[in-house]
């Protein structure tokens, strides 16, 4: 209903309007702005100082299969999802495994806003000011063992509570997905708990998510709960579902075309303008020395 009433106070929710983010975009206003969100301080490191996407549109254009999987549905439909209590356990190969409550997780590092360009598979694309802590700061808490190569993170599953959990019995839920170490430890890999200066919505992944910048966005899993150090790359769902399609590193990478559509542009949901898409999404600078053999 939020996305109805919001289109409502828009004036366009007038029969016959097809809806779409850029005509949200234009109805809102274009871009965002470009001043930082309330709540917890811009790091100047990463905010690569572009106009923000709308915030209607980054919290009603979601893709969160446990939900649904039609983009504007996810808002209406996360309302019975509880996101409170919630803890996430952090384990595995670290000689301090622990399970944090939300509050404990958002003690770990003063919180900081980034600003992030956000690109899906499917092409189209975001900038996003999420609150947060580096993954980092997350993981040293546990201390890693030197055997721990790899990371794997797990959304809660609840399918009383995410109706399309059960519309899609033969996925291999729950939601997995997994980093190298050395990525899982590199600035850039962020633990989000909010979105323009609020409380993480639950369709964004609220509580807490993971945002992986300079891949694409289904690396940027949802309402975790289980952060595991493991030796072996983990099993992840989409890896699991279409390995061809969804390769467990994903980066970036516009001269890479997906097997069914080229990766070279994307759609700028803000504008609804086609923009090439950089190499790992305009985060070369910083994480290409990851992959030195490309
Ligand atoms: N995490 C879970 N648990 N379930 C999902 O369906 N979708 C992924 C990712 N994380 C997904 C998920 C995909 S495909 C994308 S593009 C992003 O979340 C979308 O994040 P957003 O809705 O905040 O834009």
């Amino acid at each position: 209903m939020l996305f109805r009433s919001f289109l409502r106070q828009l004036g366009i929710a007038g029969a016959g309007l097809a809806w779409s983010p850029a005509s949200l975009a234009r109805a809102a206003g274009t871009n965002g702005p470009v001043v930082p969100a309330k709540g917890a301080p811009r790091n100047p490191d990463f905010n690569p100082k572009l106009p923000l996407t709308p915030e209607a549109i980054v919290t009603n254009y979601n893709n969160y299969y446990e939900f649904s999987t039609q983009k504007d549905r996810v808002a209406q439909l996360v309302g019975r999802f509880r996101t409170s209590p919630w803890s996430v356990w952090i384990g595995g190969l670290c000689s301090k495994p622990m399970t944090l409550d939300l509050d404990d997780l958002l003690k770990v590092a003063p919180p900081e806003e980034r600003v992030c360009r956000f690109r899906c598979v499917e092409a189209w694309s975001m900038v996003v000011p999420w609150t947060g802590l580096p993954l980092a700061k997350l993981l040293s808490k546990v201390e890693p063992s030197p055997d721990a190569l790899y990371v794997k993170f797990t959304t809660v599953l609840r399918p009383d509570e995410m109706p399309g959990v059960a519309r899609l019995s033969d996925y291999p839920w729950p939601y997995t997905e997994g980093l190298r170490m050395d990525e899982a430890m590199h600035p850039l890999a962020f633990i989000a708990t909010g979105l323009f200066g609020k409380p993480l919505p639950k369709q964004n992944g609220g509580p807490v998510r993971l945002v992986v910048p300079w891949k694409y966005g289904y690396k940027s899993i949802k309402s975790i709960v289980k952060i595991e150090l493991v030796r072996e790359q983990p099993e992840t769902l989409w890896n699991t579902l279409a390995p061809r399609e969804y390769p467990f590193e994903s980066n970036v990478e516009p001269n890479v075309p997906h097997p069914r559509w080229s990766q070279a542009t994307e759609r700028d949901l803000a504008t609804g303008n086609r923009i090439p898409t950089l190499p790992y999404n305009g985060y070369a600078d910083q994480v290409a020395s990851l992959y030195p053999r490309k």
